[in-house]
């Protein structure tokens, strides 16, 4: 079971509750490409390497996170210094040059990397996110990100990482995406299930249907980012409308929420075998990302641990089987 965590939240009473319920960390920001490499010769090692020292202290094993992905890249990694747009092979000698740096600097501690994240489009009708890696680069840069980070640690445990696996038709895209991927001999070793979800889904039989179907890689499945929202699942940013001011944790919500974390883990618990990690994103309801995704400003209680850290009753349902 393991945990997104901030530099900041380990100098904090929370740092107590990751050593005592989690056995297994994540950066939650430190070690994306923007903030550990915020210019071409600089890196910014600080947050990441607290992180890995904490769970180095405290016995935790260490998920890096990420080394490609759309959203926050530094803004020099796509053009040159007259500020046109890069070449595919600038582009990729880029990615080498990041990914080598930052899976060498953590090889010691780092036993996962989430190595290449969201490049699936949600739009039935395209098969990869048009971002601009794969504008540049077509989609050769996924492949060759896992063999960089192969490269670097041979022993890392590389996997591929997206949300809304839970939709069939996304799914069956990341399907394909890891098996072309596992059949042409890339390096890749898993597939990591963000489980972004709601009080409202995914169905037990949605959730049944995802983890056989990733079982059928024969990989290994992790569920990556955890968290049960409060609220009808939107995977866009929007702005906020005045019936979001309805934000209470609500009995009804709550019993939704035991019910939702009681089937997840009951399904979990059957795919033992192959699903290999749970980690939450965030430690406890005193701050979660979801507090401002997609609704800015609107609180949610997606977490196990309530605001003083305290285990909710959704704890319960989760530990006792
Ligand atoms: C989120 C962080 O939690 C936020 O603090 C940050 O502002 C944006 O990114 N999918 C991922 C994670 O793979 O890296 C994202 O984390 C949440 C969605």
């Amino acid at each position: 079971m393991g945990v997104a965590v901030s530099p900041r939240a380990l100098q904090t009473d929370e740092a107590g509750l990751i050593v005592q319920q989690f056995g297994s960390m994540t950066a939650e920001n430190a070690m994306k490409m923007g903030p550990i490499h915020p210019e071409e010769n600089r890196y910014n090692w600080a947050g990441g390497d607290s992180i890995a020292a904490f769970a180095k202290r405290n016995n935790l094993k260490l998920r890096g996170h990420t080394l490609c992905w759309h959203n926050q890249t530094p803004r020099w990694m796509f053009t040159d210094a007259k500020g046109d747009t890069v070449t595919k092979e600038v582009l990729l000698q880029r990615l080498k040059d990041h990914i080598t740096a930052v899976v060498t600097r953590y090889k010691d501690v780092i036993y996962a990397w989430d190595v290449v994240n969201e490049v699936i489009s949600d739009r039935p009708d395209e098969f990869y996110r048009n971002s601009v890696w794969y504008r540049i680069c077509g989609e050769e840069y996924i492949a060759r990100a896992f063999e960089y980070a192969h490269a670097a640690d041979p022993k890392a445990i590389l996997f591929y990482n997206d949300y809304n696996e839970i939709n069939p038709v996304k799914r069956d895209k990341i399907y394909k995406l890891v098996k072309d991927l596992k059949d042409k001999g890339i390096p890749i070793h898993g597939v990591g299930l963000q489980g972004h979800w709601s009080v409202y889904e995914p169905t037990e039989e949605a959730l049944t249907a995802t983890l056989e179907k990733f079982k059928g890689l024969g990989l290994q499945v992790q569920v990556t980012e955890l968290d049960i929202s409060v609220y009808p699942k939107e995977h866009g940013r929007r702005e906020r409308k005045p019936e979001d001011a309805d934000a209470a944790y609500t009995t009804e919500r709550e019993q939704k929420q035991i019910q939702m974390y009681d089937m997840i883990f009951r399904v979990f618990r059957k795919y033992k075998g192959t699903l290999t990690a749970v980690t939450f994103w965030n430690i406890s309801d005193r701050s979660s990302w979801l507090d401002n995704f997609p609704v800015p400003g609107r609180k949610d209680y997606p977490l196990l641990f309530d605001k003083d850290l305290k285990p909710k009753k959704a704890f319960d349902e989760v530990v006792k089987f």
